[in-house]
């Protein structure tokens, strides 16, 4: 197939775009590299012995978009560009909203232009919020507690109602719970600018000695240890997934969602040991005040992918923890380092 990518170049889609490569896709590329390199579309190709097409541009400018599909005619769309940090999207919600949002609709008005009927979203399991109790299957209620939240909860219910306006157009919601590691390769990965949100490079910097130590954002949440749990899942299982839902929706039209999670929890301190034993580095932390807007548990249920899509992820964590520390101690600045 040609699928077009956008946001293929950062970490989840650059792992993405080289599964579609490898499976003997053509890719093409639309990102604007406001948070991701070039680097990782150059190393793709070297992994994949064969390139992704790339163009430099927002996925809100649609006069880009449309040369694009012009010149491309991609049979699919994977939509992964987007602002993604929760804090962030607190104190400059309407640049989330305008860019979540704008992108997505004018990539949906510039697919019906050119006929191309098949998108998979990336969505997030932030969407099921606090409304529930994990394990979560995809018919629990779903919110958002912040703009970030709502604007995957929003395009969600866009998507929704462009499927029912439209009967040819077939639409995968992929809902992520935590995304990890790195292609076993160590050469592409995560590459958050600045100090990082998220735990798993927070952790890879501090055994790399990039950072000091590690701030436990809470020991008292009603679970086995008082650490936040979450459902860690390996990008490149990740990135099979896409390609899952990809499959699936060539012979099922309309709208269709899927969590794409282990459906194993593990804590904080879980993650630290497991990076421990993976790069025999202590990780040093000291515990912290919870981190605001932070959830207690967060898992899926991942029985309907398994069902429907033959999909299951199969790499642990420890294997994640491996990776993750492999590409951070090769490239201890990232893709900056090239
Ligand atoms: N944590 C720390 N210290 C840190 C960073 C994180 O203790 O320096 C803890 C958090 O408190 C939480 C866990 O590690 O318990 C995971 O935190 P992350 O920031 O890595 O991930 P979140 O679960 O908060 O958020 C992620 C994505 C969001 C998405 C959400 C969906 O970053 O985009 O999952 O569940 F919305």
């Amino acid at each position: 197939m040609r699928v077009l990518v956008t946001g293929g170049a950062g970490y989840i889609g650059s792992h993405t775009t080289l599964a579609l490569l490898k499976e003997g896709h053509d890719v093409l590329v639309v990102d604007d590299l406001s948070n991701s390199s070039v680097e990782s579309l150059h190393r793709v190709a070297e992994l994949a012995g064969r390139e992704a097409g790339f163009v430099e541009a927002n996925v809100r400018d649609e006069a880009a978009l449309d040369a694009a599909f012009a010149d491309f005619t991609p049979e699919a769309v994977i939509h992964f560009a987007g602002w993604k940090a929760v804090g962030e999207s607190t104190q400059i919600p309407l640049v989330y909203y305008r860019e979540n949002l704008g992108s997505t609709i004018t990539l949906l008005e510039v697919m019906a232009q050119h006929g191309c009927r098949s998108i998979v979203f990336s969505s997030s399991a932030t969407v099921y919020g606090e409304l529930s109790e994990p394990p979560f299957t995809e018919d629990a209620p779903t919110g958002a507690t912040n703009p970030y939240g709502r604007t995957k909860h929003m395009i969600e219910q866009i998507l929704a109602d462009v499927a029912a306006a439209d009967d040819q157009l077939r639409v995968a919601v992929l809902r992520y719970f935590n995304p990890i590691g790195a292609d076993e390769s160590g050469r592409i990965g995560e590459d958050p600018k600045g100090i990082p949100n998220n735990l798993l490079p927070f952790v890879a910097q501090v055994a790399a000695g990039r950072r000091e130590k590690l701030m436990v954002f809470g020991d008292d949440y009603p679970t086995p240890d008082g650490t936040g749990t979450r459902d860690y899942i390996h990008v490149v299982d990740l990135a099979a997934g896409h390609l899952a839902a990809l499959g699936h929706l060539q012979d099922h039209d309309g709208y269709h969602v899927w969590n794409l999670g282990t459906g194993q929890p593990s804590s904080v301190l879980d993650i630290v040991h497991a990076f421990e034993k993976a790069s025999g580095v202590t990780i040093p932390y000291e515990v912290a005040p919870r981190r605001p807007g932070d959830v207690a548990s967060s898992f899926a249920d991942p029985k309907l992918a398994q069902t429907e899509l033959g999909w299951r992820a199969e790499l642990s964590v420890e294997q994640a923890c491996a990776d993750t520390h492999r590409w951070q101690a090769a490239n201890p600045n990232g893709f900056a380092d090239a």
